[in-house]
């Protein structure tokens, strides 16, 4: 459907003001609000990139203390640069955003661009994000659409094209486009995102205290919930896998350091394997015991890992790639991702 027709009889200004006063009075504190570095509005929306606001606060918070330039950034080894990202996920993120640094650095003169045009060229800024720090840093007119927008958009005006439908999303960019309150950008994008994740929830949308209840076609239809419309369903895939925690008389432990192209490339993990008998297959089934069992999820698996634990002695060094032996004590400064920092918890728990 297009734009003007969506829009006919919709009271923009009142949406503007009822929307931008709520969010005055309701915004939450995060410590990338109350500045207009775009530097810091960039690391902060790539880290807000699938992970929610509270565990990004304190990611944040050190990666700024760690990096506090986009030249520092550009100048940190990328040992360093995961550390800090560790525990995040997603970590092709963290190595894109340090590419774009040093891009920034060595061709643009440290200076970020102001247009979502031009942010779009670095490493790692999509549409999306380069809206998001044009808008928020630079005040540039331009709308941001990420999943809460889409929510808002497709309840307020019950549009019942499926999201899966690349037109359905352009469609969406241009209505967010055409109801941005151009005298405040970045406030208008910020007040979207914020209503989607604090009122207009996917399971529970709190309509009784949203400032766009009166504006809200899906509202007045009591269909709340079946927007946004989606034709394909989620399909998860069930996996399960097993690690090794391989250790020596002295207590070090076989780390293994992920290749590009991988999951969790440049990160160290315990050597998995997709089956039992994979993994006996390279260090045998003798001597082999269960140590635990952890749950997690990458993108739409969800992955059950079976820990395993076998003594080894320094003749039977694996020859598993990128290896090295790693002394417990030097776990808590290497870069493992979640479930490997859980094993890793467990043996060091199990130390004490
Ligand atoms: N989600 C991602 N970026 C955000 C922002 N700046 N404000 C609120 N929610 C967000």
């Amino acid at each position: 459907m297009p734009v003007m027709k969506i829009l006919k009889n919709f009271p923009v200004k009142k949406f503007r003001r009822a929307l931008l006063a709520w969010y005055q009075r309701e915004k939450r504190v995060m410590p990338w609000r109350n500045t207009k570095d775009p530097y810091k509005i960039w690391v902060s929306e790539i880290m807000l990139q699938q992970t929610q606001v509270k565990t990004v606060i304190p990611y944040y918070k050190k990666w700024i203390a760690a990096f506090p330039d986009v030249r520092a950034l550009a100048s940190a080894p990328p040992g360093k640069v995961l550390k800090c990202w560790e525990g995040l996920g997603y970590y092709r993120r963290a190595g894109m955003l340090h590419r774009a640094a040093k891009s920034v650095v060595k061709d643009l003169d440290c200076k970020i661009p102001a247009r979502a045009a031009l942010l779009k060229e670095l490493p790692g800024i999509g549409r999306y994000t380069a809206g998001a720090i044009a808008s928020i840093a630079f005040d540039e007119k331009v709308p941001v659409v990420d999943g809460n927008v889409v929510r808002i958009l497709t309840r307020l005006f019950a549009l019942r094209q499926s999201i899966e439908l690349s037109a359905a999303i352009s469609a969406l960019w241009d209505l967010a486009g055409a109801l941005l309150e151009e005298r405040a950008p970045g406030d208008f994008n910020q007040a979207m995102m914020e209503l989607g994740a604090t009122v207009c929830s996917p399971q529970n949308p709190e309509c009784g205290r949203c400032p766009a209840r009166t504006f809200c076609k899906a509202h007045r239809l009591k269909r709340e919930m079946f927007f946004p419309v989606r034709t394909r369903k989620e399909n998860y895939e069930s996996v399960t896998m097993h690690a090794l925690v391989l250790s020596l008389p002295d207590g070090r432990v076989l780390l293994q350091r992920q290749l590009a192209g991988y999951w969790w490339t440049g990160l160290w993990t315990f050597p998995f394997f997709n089956s039992f008998r994979e993994m006996a297959g390279i260090c045998g089934e003798k001597g082999v015991r269960p140590l635990g069992k952890l749950c997690h999820s990458v993108t739409r698996y969800r992955i059950e890992l079976r820990v395993w634990t076998k003594n080894s002695s320094r003749k039977n060094l694996l020859h598993v790639a990128g290896s090295r032996w790693v002394p417990l004590k030097n776990l808590k400064k290497t870069a493992l991702p979640a479930p490997h920092r859980k094993i890793a918890n467990l043996l060091l728990e199990a130390r004490k």
